[in-house]
């Protein structure tokens, strides 16, 4: 066996390596251990999930923001992005739209928009819980207090995605001068304390990410292990300060993801939707290579195009009907089947049958 079999192969079987070893891994992979890699990943996610995909529902409710992260299209500093926000009852009849076409679950995202305090929130959450009490409530609206996450909690929303972007810590000063990493880092501790399913996550192909650097997100993670993992390539907006960079590839997240997948080898890791701006097939590609859920847009189409953090996203003019039954195809494609449930954690639904 060469090295890089040897090395894939105690990763498959151990869920683990040092730094080291990723690090060569890492550096040395060809396009054959790549193959290998991507078999194991799924080999890997298909001893907890089977070959399910979960659906949720994204609802991108304000992209209204009071951070300046240097890649992101909707970082205050963006004059020329359009703002807009969604009223209660626009999210709620988003949910409604959602839960007709079967969803069971929805993540409601937004950018830092202060306008939504404790209780404004608490009100939404409390508002989707009654109308649809069987759904799952996600929320992805960044860093808060720990008594808001408490209050958001114990309103009904049972998950929390906030990616920690990149676990370097000299990266991460970098790319975000207004926040601070180990803040970022304490929010994912809180909210696992809290009993939150956690998603953290991270971009690939950042300007100044090296080799190295993706290693230490691995070992992140591991640590962390949180529920969820979401994974995409860094895509230049031109109206923000590394406009003129290169950008993340399709082929370096898709190693990323396996990798992520034998690491963690239980968590639920999307095929992002940057995957499939950047590749017609990414999203299939990405559930190729260990990843298994996706999160198609139930957002209004009237502001869909507002909330461009990177540009060109897809189906800005699709109907979520439409989105639905593209994804359910797509899933099909690749010998997947859908599977519109909750999605929860292996572990909550142990939790849930006691
Ligand atoms: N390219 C790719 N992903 C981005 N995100 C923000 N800006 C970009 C970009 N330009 C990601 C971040 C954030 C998530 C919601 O979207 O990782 O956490
Ligand atoms: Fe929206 Fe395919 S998922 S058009």
């Amino acid at each position: 066996m060469n090295i890089l079999d040897h090395l894939l192969h105690k990763l498959f079987e151990e869920n683990n390596l040092s730094r080291e070893e990723l690090i060569f891994l890492l550096k040395n992979i060809d396009e054959d251990s790549k193959d290998k890699l991507f078999n194991y990943a799924c080999k890997t996610r298909n001893r907890y999930y089977g070959n399910k995909v979960f659906m949720r529902g994204l609802i991108e409710f304000s992209n209204i923001c009071r951070k300046d992260c240097l890649y992101c299209g909707i970082r205050s500093s963006n004059k020329k992005a359009s703002r807009y926000r969604l009223t209660k009852e626009e999210i709620l009849d988003c949910c409604h739209e959602g839960y007709k076409l079967g969803y069971r679950t929805f993540v409601l995202q937004s950018g830092e928009d202060p306008w939504y305090t404790a209780d404004r929130m608490v009100d939404i959450i409390k508002s989707i819980k009654r109308k649809f009490p069987d759904v799952a409530i996600t929320l992805s609206i960044g860093e808060r207090e720990k008594e808001e996450y408490q209050a958001f909690f114990e309103a009904g929303a049972e998950r929390y995605l906030l990616r920690h972007e990149t676990a370097s810590r000299s990266l991460y000063e970098k790319l975000h001068p207004d926040s601070s990493f180990d803040n970022r880092i304490n929010c994912l501790k809180t909210l696992k304390e809290i009993g939150y399913q956690v998603g953290a996550g991270f971009m690939v192909g950042l300007p100044g990410q090296r080799e190295e650097d993706l290693v230490e997100d691995l070992i992140f993670l591991k640590s962390l292990n949180p529920h969820m993992i979401g994974i995409g390539p860094f895509i230049p907006h031109s109206e923000t300060p590394l406009g003129k960079t290169k950008g993340g590839t399709v082929e370096d997240t898709l190693v990323m993801v396996a990798l992520t997948r034998l690491m963690v080898p239980d968590s639920l890791v999307p095929a992002t939707t940057a995957m499939g701006t950047l590749h017609p097939r990414g999203r299939e590609l990405a559930l190729m290579a260990g990843a298994n859920v996706v999160m198609p847009n139930l957002s209004p189409s009237s502001v869909r195009p507002k909330y461009q953090l990177y540009e060109n996203k897809i189906c800005l003019e699709d109907e979520p009907a439409h989105c639905r039954y593209c994804i359910e195809g797509r899933i099909k494609s690749v010998g997947m089947e859908l599977d519109m449930s909750r999605g929860d954690h292996w572990t909550y639904k142990e939790a849930k049958a006691l």
